[in-house]
């Protein structure tokens, strides 16, 4: 399978490498297009991907095309694909907003993958959410699921709609919790402690809670429950949180996102696929 992705940015390049470091393909090397000089000039120097300034070297031998450009540039880009795409070749994109029908549209193509990555992809841990055009097959599928778990997991999600959603949670998500991280930094800053040391309290303490998360099948809850005793230090937290409403406040701002990703999509004037 001969892989391009189109656009050596932070994605396009977190992904790149991550295809490249894995066992995705078996023979061959991933090739890489971009137009801008410097970009060029610093994929060449890491010597791991074929690189391309030209559009017509390297889409025509392309089974997969993973676009990651900005969305402001796919009008343009696609407008300079189209000449060059064929039947059977598969489009995966992760620009946001973006919908299949616009891709389909813009390439003249019909099998297209949406995905929605998160920045931790950039560590490997990334969470992407896709959905695909029901011309792409079980097999492609599988295919792609390799693919975009080069840089964490993913998950297939039946509908565009459903992206949306899982944008207000995982692809916003990061931001959510830097939000979380500032504040208890700002309240450790103003308790006397050094921007270092409270650094090291905030980011220990996420790192130990996520891992205690993911060792159990108990609930964030049921979580809370074991670490607040009645009368105690984290309970008084806590009811201070549920007083001033936190919680209702966070799905608020998860929903935000969501229609915002709503809002963004219907810009582009798609209207929903679905791949059950
Ligand atoms: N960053 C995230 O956390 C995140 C999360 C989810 C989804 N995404 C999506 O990922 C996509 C990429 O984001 P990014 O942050 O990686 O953007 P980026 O750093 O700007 O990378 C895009 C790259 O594509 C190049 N490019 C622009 N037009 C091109 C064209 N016609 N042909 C070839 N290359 C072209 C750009 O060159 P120039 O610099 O010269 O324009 C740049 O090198 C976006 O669509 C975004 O919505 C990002």
């Amino acid at each position: 399978m001969n892989v391009l992705v189109i656009g050596g940015g932070n994605m396009g390049m977190t992904y790149a490498e991550a295809i490249a470091a894995s066992n995705f393909l078996t023979d061959g090397r991933l090739m890489i297009f971009d137009k801008s000089e410097e970009k060029l000039a610093e994929l060449r120097d890491k010597d791991l991907f074929d690189v391309h300034d030209q559009l017509a070297t390297c889409l025509p031998k392309a089974d997969v095309v993973l676009i990651a450009v900005k969305p402001v540039h796919a009008p343009s880009l696609m407008a300079e694909m189209k000449p060059m795409v064929s039947d059977g070749q598969l489009f995966v994109s992760i620009m946001a907003g973006v919908t299949i029908q616009t891709i389909k549209k813009g390439l003249n193509a019909s099998k297209v993958v949406r995905a929605m990555p998160n920045l931790p992809a950039l560590v490997g841990l990334g969470m992407t959410s896709y959905t695909a055009s029901e011309q792409v097959s079980r097999l492609e599928l599988a295919a792609i699921e390799r693919l975009l778990d080069t840089t964490g997991r993913s998950m297939m999600l039946p509908s565009e709609s459903k992206i949306d959603a899982s944008t207000g949670i995982s692809g916003s998500g990061p931001a959510y919790i830097f939000y979380f991280m500032q504040a208890l930094m700002d309240a450790a800053t103003k308790m006397g402690f050094v921007e270092a040391d409270a650094r090291l309290l905030v980011s220990q303490t996420f790192a130990g809670a996520v891992e205690l998360f993911n060792s159990s099948a108990l609930s964030p809850e049921d979580w809370m429950a074991k670490v607040a005793s009645k009368g105690g230090t984290t309970r008084a937290a806590l009811d201070s949180m549920d007083d001033n409403n936190v919680n209702a406040l966070i799905q608020e701002a998860a929903y935000a996102a969501f229609r915002r990703a709503e809002e963004l999509g219907k810009q582009t004037e798609g209207e929903e696929v679905s791949h059950a």
